[in-house]
């Protein structure tokens, strides 16, 4: 009795609290990823269908025990989705804990789904189709995305708002224009997402644990019964490679900017000082001390996730830059980044998408601080280049003496009387008012893919085509 006091003693102090235990219980702790890999649990059993069915037809396994397999496979999946499993930590991760309880329900046939396969190749599998099923969301998610800034373009396929480079009024530009911006930069990330698709569209399984395998095994078979373009040509690349984990990362963080940028647009157009845009309640909070205010917290959180996608992709690739081929237990990390960015980006992608829809946009606002600012001083040069003859250089030179008459008198260029133009430049003529609106500043960039209406509108009816 006082023996086994000491060593309880002992051994807290040597491992501390939680590891009362010792080197086992840390041992568990460290090496267990049921606590997420259990995530996979519909791919896993998918994949070991497939497998087991592979397996009999090409004789390796009686189709008596491939049945009872696939049956007590069934029944797991259905314990699971129901809640009706107990997962367990001692039996380490998804693959063990099911090939477990599948022994426990048909007894030693079990035994035999896991011939011609390894864990490793198990895992390339189950995980390479849930990044695929993952994409296939994030496609249709863009999807949906770009729909609604469609649909906000043509309603404000003429609505001026001001242009800004530096965050400082630089031309005038139409809201749908602006909005269509986000449709080319959201259609790219689709784009991008289709392209990882393709990339990751080849069958680990039946790599085995990296070298393949002695048994007949087809692996155009399993390719195909799982969706596969076709079976992956290394084995040993087949087991060690994340790359498809990596490029979902990637294009999440680069989507992941754009929502950013899109949400940091979103917090500057809802101030009061901009008040360009009116978020509905469902996506901005009230204050607790502060009655008049309206926060964008929503927007604030997307710019926030980004960080986290980011960071999950610099993990994963420092988790797999110092590996050498083939497997190491490294790569479980792999799971939770790709897991926590999904959830970032999915949740970012629904929080844009919902304010996008249901923003209130101040066309009046929009409209008065496209005019201020001599936004349109290019359009005053442009005019001087092609009606008066002048080089663009004195053009912009004459054109910066009007700007700066203007601001000395506290008022728009479109203000100042022709006589004081025309001190400045004798060749100009009250025709020149016509082209310092702001409406007939974006009618004239018809430029392909400028800012006029009738541009914007091109855009559009492409965008909606190409969808
Ligand atoms: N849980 C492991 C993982 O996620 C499965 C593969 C284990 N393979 C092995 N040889 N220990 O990577």
């Amino acid at each position: 009795m006082a023996e086994s006091n000491t060593d309880t003693k002992s051994s807290n102090q040597m491992w501390g609290g939680r590891f009362a235990s010792g080197p086992d219980a840390i041992m568990e702790e460290i090496n267990a990823s049921i606590g997420f890999d259990k995530k996979l649990f519909a791919q896993d059993i998918r994949g070991s269908v497939a497998h087991a069915t592979m397996l009999a037809h090409q004789g390796i396994i009686s189709s008596d025990d491939k049945d009872k397999i696939v049956h007590g496979l069934n029944t797991i999946l259905s314990e699971i989705e129901s809640g009706n499993f107990e997962f367990s930590r001692r039996l380490e991760d998804i693959h063990m804990n099911i090939e477990a309880r599948l022994a426990t329900l048909i007894g030693p046939a079990a035994g035999r789904l896991h011939t011609a396969r390894s864990r490793n190749d198990q895992v390339a599998l189950d995980f390479r189709l849930w990044v695929k099923e993952e994409l296939q969301k994030t496609e249709r998610m863009l999807t949906g995305l770009i729909a609604a800034f469609l649909d906000r373009a043509e309603e404000h396929a003429e609505s001026v708002m001001p242009g800004f480079t530096h965050l400082q009024t630089a031309q005038p530009v139409t809201f749908g224009h602006h909005c269509m911006a986000y449709v080319e930069m959201f259609g790219r990330d689709r784009s991008r997402v289709r392209h990882a698709i393709e990339h990751l569209d080849e069958s680990p399984i039946g790599a085995a644990a990296l070298a393949g395998t002695g048994y007949p095994i087809d692996r155009h078979m399993t390719a195909r019964a799982l969706g596969f373009r076709e079976p992956t040509r290394n084995s040993i690349d087949t087991v060690s490679d994340r790359d498809f984990a990596i490029e979902f990362l990637s294009i999440a963080a680069i989507a992941g900017m754009h929502l950013s940028r899109l949400a940091e647009e979103i917090v500057i157009w809802s101030t009061p000082q901009f008040g360009f845009v009116r978020l509905s309640d469902a996506f901005s909070t009230g204050s607790s001390i502060m009655p008049q205010k309206k926060n964008p917290d929503a927007a604030e959180l997307v710019r926030a996730k980004t960080g986290r996608i980011n960071g999950s992709l610099i993990a994963l690739l420092t988790i797999m830059k110092g590996l050498p081929l083939a497997y190491s237990k490294d790569m479980q990390e792999d799971k939770e980044q790709v897991f926590d960015a999904a959830e970032s980006l999915e949740l970012a992608i629904a929080a844009m998408t919902g304010m996008v829809r249901d923003m209130t946009v101040n066309t009046a606002r929009m409209k008065a601080a496209a005019g201020s600012g001599f936004s349109t001083a290019t359009d005053l040069a442009d005019w001087l280049v092609r009606e008066a003859g002048l080089p663009f250089r004195d053009a912009h030179h004459v054109t910066g003496r009007a700007v700066a008459l203007a601001e000395s008198k506290g008022c728009d260029l479109a203000e100042l009387p022709l006589p004081d133009l025309q001190a400045i430049h004798s060749a100009i003529t009250d025709k020149v008012y016509d082209v310092l609106t702001v409406e007939a500043s974006v009618a004239s960039r018809k430029s392909f893919g400028g800012t006029a209406p009738s541009e914007v509108r091109k855009q559009i009816a492409f965008w909606r085509a190409r969808n």
